[in-house]
């Protein structure tokens, strides 16, 4: 793949030495304060703070360091960026991590120059910020493709609740695989794995029939999945991995939504998992998935059927509609078991069955895919996944 910039509204710089590309020309017009965010180490570790720092001191910024962003941010660790990012007057954000250090820079953007709390203004107010401190976004972790939108998923301990706030867009956002060489291998799957989710929730949401976004959705859908089986033959493979780095943007960018109105059930049942259990995303949504499509593939069989065939590349010869689409959602469960990831929660680690009923009781429903579960489904949904 070639290097190139690209607008969405964030400016896209992909490639290599893509951060030495736009580092320096984004600055320029920012303030001298640079608060550089990050998580638990991995970026000190790998050599990519000390780059990073290296171009801010030669665009002469002053750097103000926002460390221990964690797996799942809390909403804490948020208040706690957005003081800091007061007490130094901060200029500009620069996230540098995987979705969770993104996340958070974004909701600090947004608590760092207003007294309201961001919380309270969106979920009991239904008011959404509408200014920022600018920020920036360099992956380190791909997957999620959180450097692409103003969403971002906070994890709220006092009210247990794992969900979806409104922030800032990164004016830029740098994606270079080089920076990604180091994560684990699990979590590389485990994040491409996630992406594959984005483009199933966007694709089955409705209208049923199929549009540009659909086909566009598939092309995404195979990339992935042939991409994640030559990581499994050569996890260092870079064209594999550059690949599906773009692939995760390409299904967080919005283009693969227009026209459509996105399912995304999958995500609110293991967004919640995950404020009770602190999981890793890309697992929780590998065992909610084909669960909960077992459930849900009769009712849209057109959609999963043409998923099965278009995607998954099985004959519809001999089957009927509803057949097809049941044997897509077999592929996908085969394919889980391929990669790695867990089919279960207890293969995930999970001890406590009685959050289940927590999670049920407290996810958001969507119109799903094609109906709206009740609670009572989809603990019956959680329970299958134990
Ligand atoms: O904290 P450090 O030490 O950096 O370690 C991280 C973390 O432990 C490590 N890591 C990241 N880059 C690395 C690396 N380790 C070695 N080398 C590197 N280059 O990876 C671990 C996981 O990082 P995290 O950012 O949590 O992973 P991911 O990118 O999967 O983000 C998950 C979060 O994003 C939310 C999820 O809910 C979850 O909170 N999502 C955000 C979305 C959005 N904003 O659009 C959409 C998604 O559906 C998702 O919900
Ligand atoms: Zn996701």
């Amino acid at each position: 793949m070639k290097d190139f910039i690209y607008t969405y509204p964030v400016k896209v710089y992909f490639g290599d030495k893509a951060a030495a590309k736009a580092l320096p020309k984004e600055l320029a017009d920012v303030g001298r304060t640079v608060m550089l965010a990050y998580g638990g180490g991995s970026v000190r570790r790998s050599g990519v703070y000390d780059e990073i720092c290296g171009y801010l001191r030669e665009a002469g910024k002053e750097i103000v360091d926002f460390p221990g962003i964690m797996p799942n941010p809390t909403y804490k660790k948020v208040q706690e960026g957005a003081a800091l990012a007061r007490e130094k007057k901060v200029d500009f954000i620069l996230a540098v991590g995987g979705g969770s250090v993104i996340d958070c820079c974004k909701i600090v953007a947004a608590q760092a120059v207003t007294d309201q709390d961001i919380w309270e203004m969106e979920f009991q107010k239904h008011s959404y910020p509408t200014e920022f401190l600018p920020m920036g976004a360099i992956v380190t972790a791909s997957g999620t493709g959180a450097e692409m939108n103003n969403g971002t998923v906070i994890t709220n301990e006092e009210t247990n609740q794992k969900a979806g706030v409104l922030g800032a867009y990164a004016r830029f956002a740098v994606l270079d695989v080089a920076y990604t060489m180091s994560l684990p291998a699990g979590q590389v799957i485990s994040g491409a794995f996630d992406t594959l989710s984005h483009c199933m929730e966007t694709y089955l949401g409705s209208p049923r029939e199929v549009n540009l976004s659909d086909e566009i959705g598939e092309a995404v859908m195979r990339n992935v999945i042939r991409n994640i089986r030559v990581l499994l033959q050569d996890m260092e493979n870079k064209e594999a991995r550059t690949e599906l780095m773009w692939a995760s943007a390409m299904a967080e960018n919005g283009i693969l939504k227009i026209g459509k109105v996105t399912d995304f059930q999958a995500h609110q049942i293991e967004h919640q998992l995950g404020a009770y259990t602190d999981c890793n995303h890309g697992q929780g949504l590998a065992v909610i998935h084909p669960v909960l499509y077992r459930h849900l593939c009769r009712e849209n069989s057109g959609q999963f059927a043409r998923l099965a065939r278009e995607v998954w590349g099985i004959s519809a010869e001999g089957k009927s509609q509803e057949e097809l689409a049941e044997a897509g959602v077999l592929a996908l469960a085969d394919f889980i078991r391929e990669i790695g990831l867990p089919s279960t929660f207890t293969q995930m680690g999970l001890t406590d069955k009685s959050v289940l009923k927590k999670v049920a009781d407290s996810c958001n429903l969507t119109a799903g895919c094609c109906k709206k579960l009740s609670r009572e489904e989809v603990l019956e949904i959680l329970m299958e996944c134990w």
